[in-house]
């Protein structure tokens, strides 16, 4: 049996190749023939259309379908990856939520952004050298500007949180970083317990190996990936990542070609539904080229109200916010 490594190291030496023999037209026929070939052995396509719309769009919300969706659930709202940030969502007419999964040292899945509690309890040290009870006894409202209207916060257990979003009738956008075994088994358990999850939620990551793994173990799951063009070269405010020159400039190499690989082939190979994209880089004509393909983009982080009408009255596409009621400028 092939495996997906296989394939990949197939291709990379295709993709040399081609590289190495400029562009003589035999060499790129067998690259477009290589990655035609590559692409119809190892890939999952999409759900159907009428699914992915039931969760991306779904009838529920107002305003033509397009769904807000609470960034950590709303972390400027209310402390982010909470249930009080949860239903605060709700209150304040959110869709959905986009929820962090992380994983304690005793294996809990749980909500988390970083790798380490600092910036959002009064706790300190990384995620995975904490054990459940331990984590449980930290105020996850303790950083938080509106501390005081949510005492007693907990860090949620994946559970906890997928309950409190069925119960409200919130979409979810599971955004997995790392650890993809371990977050397609948890999640796998979430969609076996509540099959309501195939038609309200979504499994996101920039980890394009986070997104095959999970269509592998489930292709009913509606999934999406995540992108920044230069993210691995910039940080998220466009500054270098690297000082050295020769790094940067590396990484600039590679962030070619990654974003390359997103446009043609990694959505193909992961059949997502939706791309989630950095809104600096959407415009009118970039929804409709992934709109001939089927897939919906969905931008991020969108927060003050002039953006928020530019979302509704021009792209008219999903976005995702730090805060529903009023413009906000988060610093993390
Ligand atoms: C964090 O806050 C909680 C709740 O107030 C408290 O019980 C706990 O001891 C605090 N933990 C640390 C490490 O300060
Ligand atoms: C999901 O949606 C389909 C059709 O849209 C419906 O038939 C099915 O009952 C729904 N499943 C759950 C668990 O709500």
């Amino acid at each position: 049996m092939l495996q997906i490594g296989d394939g990949l190291a197939c291709f990379t030496v295709v993709f040399v190749l081609v590289l190495l023999g400029t562009r003589s037209a035999i060499w790129s026929s067998l690259f477009t023939a290589s990655l035609y070939v590559f692409l119809v052995m190892f890939r999952y396509p999409q759900v159907p259309s009428f699914r992915a719309r039931q969760v991306l769009r779904p009838s529920t919300v107002s305003g033509g379908g397009i769904a807000v969706v609470a960034h950590r659930a709303g972390g400027d709202d209310a402390p982010e990856n909470t249930l009080a940030a949860i239903r605060e969502a709700r209150r304040n007419g959110a869709s959905g939520v986009e929820l962090d999964l992380e994983f304690t040292a005793d294996g809990v899945p749980v909500l988390m952004h970083d790798e380490t509690v600092d910036r959002t309890t009064n706790g300190s040290g990384p995620v995975s050298k904490l054990r459940f009870y331990e984590l449980r006894r930290l105020d996850a409202s303790a950083k938080h500007r509106l501390r005081e209207k949510f005492p007693g916060e907990k860090v949620p257990t994946l559970q906890e949180a997928v309950e409190e979003c069925i119960r409200h009738q919130l979409t979810i956008y599971f955004d997995v970083k790392g650890h993809p075994d371990e977050a397609v088994a948890a999640l796998r358990v979430m969609y076996r317990k509540h099959p309501v999850l195939y038609n309200t939620s979504v499994v996101c990551s920039f980890e394009p190996k986070v997104i095959y793994k999970m269509r592998q173990a489930d292709p009913d799951v509606v999934t999406a990936l995540t992108h920044r063009p230069w993210s691995l070269s910039r940080l998220g405010d466009g500054t270098p990542r690297f000082e050295s020159p020769w790094k940067h400039h590396w990484m600039q190499a590679l962030d070619v070609l990654l974003d390359w690989a997103h446009h043609h082939l990694l959505w193909n190979l992961c059949g997502v539904s939706a791309f989630l994209l950095q809104k600096s880089f959407i415009s009118p004509d970039y929804v409709q080229y992934w709109a001939q393909r089927g897939v919906e983009v969905v931008g991020w982080t969108v927060n003050t109200a002039v953006e928020k009408q530019f979302y509704q009255d021009v792209l008219k596409i999903s976005y995702m916010t730090d805060c529903l009621r009023e413009d906000c400028n988060p610093h993390y």
